[in-house]
C-alpha cells in the first residue's frame, strides 16, 4: 500500500503499474498548529545528586558541622564540599577561641573556615554568641557591673567582623534548663546571674543592630526528648520565644539541636509535630541545627545499628520537613570519622559509634538513604 498525501488543489503527475494499491490522503493546506508541549514537571534533580542539590531544589538547605582541623583531612574536605550547602564551625566561633581576652578577638582558625565555605558556594552559619559553655578564663572576672558591657564587645566585634556573611548566627544557645529550678525555666548560668532574664533580648537587640540581614537563632537543646525532660523544655521554650516575639525581640528562628538520643521507638511523633506547629505559630523558622543518632542504645552488629539509626533519621525528619517552618537541616558533622560522639557518648561494648549520614571511611550509610529520600 502507498499512501500519497496531498493538499487540496495540488496536482500530482502518477504512473501506475497494477501491482501497487495506491491511497490518497487529501491533507490540510495550512502548517501543522505547532505542537503544544504541556508544561513539564519542574526538572527532578538527579536522585544521585549531593544532598545540597537535593535540598536547594526543594528550597531547603542542608549542611554540616566541622572543625577546622578536619576540613584539612584531603579525604574528607572534598566530600564535605560536594555533600554540604552550609557550613558552621562545630568549636571555632566560640567565645575560647577567639577571644583571648576580654578586649581582643582572634579570627584566624573561624576566617580560614568562612574561606573554605566560601571557595565552595556554601552558606556559613555562627555558632555561637552567647552560651555558659566555652567561657575563657578571663570571664571569671566579668561581674554585674560590666557584663553587659562584655556582651556589647562580643556581639558586637562577631556581628561587625562577620556582617553580611553569616546565614544566621546562634545568638543564645541552651539557654532553657528546666532542671535549674527557676520559674521560666532558663538556666541559671553566669549570664542570667550577672544580667537578668532579658540578657537574652539584649543580646538579640545587638546582634541585630550590628548585622540586620543575618537570621537570629534561639538553638535549643532536648526538645526532642521524651518524658518531662523534653515536655519541660519544649513548654519553657515556647514561652520564652513568645515572650520574645511579643517584645518586639527580633528573634527569626528556633534552632532545634536535634542530638536524638532516644532508646529505639521513643521519638513520639504526634507530640513533636505539635511543637513545631505551635513554633511556627508565632512567625518563626525552624532551623534543625545539630542531628545526629546516638547509638549508645542499639546493638552491636553493624548493619542492625546503621538500620536503626536510619530509621529515626526517617521518623524524625519526616515530622520536622513536613512543617513548612522547617527551611534547614544541619547534620553535627558528615562522617563518623569526625563526632564528637565517640568522646561524649561512648558505647558500653566500646565499638566506634555511627551517628551521621557517613561512614569513617566516607561510605553512605542507610542514614544518608534515608536524607536523601526526605531531602528530595
Ligand atoms: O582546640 C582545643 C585544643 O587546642 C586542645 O588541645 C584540646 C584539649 O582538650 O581542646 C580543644 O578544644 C576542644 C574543642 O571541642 C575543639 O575540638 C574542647 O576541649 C572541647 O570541649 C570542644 O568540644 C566541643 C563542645 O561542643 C564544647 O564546645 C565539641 O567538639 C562540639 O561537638 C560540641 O558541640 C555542642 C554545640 O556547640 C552545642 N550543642 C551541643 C553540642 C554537643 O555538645
Amino acid at each position: 500500500m502507498t499512501t500519497i498525501n496531498i493538499k487540496p488543489g495540488e496536482k500530482l503527475q502518477l504512473s501506475f503499474d497494477t501491482t501497487t494499491t495506491v491511497q490518497f490522503n487529501v491533507v490540510s493546506d495550512v502548517a501543522d498548529p505547532p505542537v503544544v508541549v504541556p508544561p513539564q514537571p519542574p526538572t527532578t534533580v538527579d536522585p544521585n545528586a549531593p544532598l545540597r542539590a537535593l535540598a536547594a531544589a526543594r528550597g531547603l538547605i542542608y549542611g554540616a558541622a566541622s572543625g577546622w582541623q578536619f576540613l584539612h583531612d584531603d579525604v574528607y574536605a572534598p566530600v564535605f564540599a560536594k555533600e554540604c550547602g552550609l557550613l558552621v564551625p562545630e568549636s571555632e566561633l566560640k567565645m575560647v577561641p577567639i577571644r583571648p581576652s576580654a578586649t581582643t578577638f582572634k579570627w584566624s582558625g573561624v576566617d580560614w573556615l568562612l574561606g573554605f565555605a566560601q571557595q565552595h558556594g556554601m552558606l556559613f552559619r555562627g555558632h555561637t554568641l552567647i552560651w555558659h559553655l566555652a567561657l575563657p578564663d578571663w570571664f571569671n572576672s566579668v561581674n554585674a557591673g560590666n557584663a553587659e558591657q562584655t556582651m556589647r564587645t562580643h556581639v558586637e566585634g562577631c556581628c561587625n567582623h562577620f556582617k553580611g556573611k553569616v546565614h544566621s548566627w546562634d545568638v543564645c544557645n541552651e539557654v532553657v534548663m528546666p532542671a535549674d529550678g527557676r520559674a521560666d525555666g532558663l538556666r541559671n548560668s553566669k549570664w542570667m546571674q550577672l544580667m537578668g532574664p532579658d540578657y537574652i533580648d539584649k543580646a538579640f537587640r545587638l546582634a541585630h543592630a550590628a548585622d540586620p540581614d543575618a537570621l537570629l537563632v534561639l538553638n535549643q537543646d532536648r526538645l526532642e526528648f521524651d518524658g518531662t525532660m523534653g515536655k519541660d523544655c519544649r513548654k519553657h521554650t515556647l514561652a520564652l520565644l513568645r515572650r520574645l516575639v511579643d517584645a518586639k525581640v527580633p528573634v527569626h528562628a528556633l534552632g532545634i539541636e536535634s542530638h536524638l538520643n532516644l532508646d529505639p521507638g521513643k521519638f513520639d511523633a504526634e507530640l513533636f509535630r505539635r511543637f513545631l506547629a505551635d513554633v511556627a505559630s508565632l512567625g518563626l523558622k525552624i532551623f534543625i541545627t545539630e542531628l545526629d543518632v546516638a547509638d549508645k542504645p542499639y546493638p552491636a552488629d553493624v548493619a542492625t545499628r546503621d538500620r536503626l539509626v536510619a530509621d529515626l533519621y526517617h521518623d524524625y525528619l519526616e515530622v520536622c520537613l513536613e512543617q513548612p517552618a522547617v527551611t534547614t537541616v544541619i547534620t553535627w558533622g558528615l562522617s563518623d570519622k569526625y563526632t564528637w560522639i565517640a568522646e561524649q557518648r561512648p558505647r558500653d561494648d566500646k565499638q566506634a559509634v555511627r551517628p551521621l549520614p557517613l561512614d569513617a571511611s566516607m561510605a553512605k550509610k542507610p542514614a544518608y538513604e534515608t536524607l536523601r529520600m526526605l531531602l528530595s
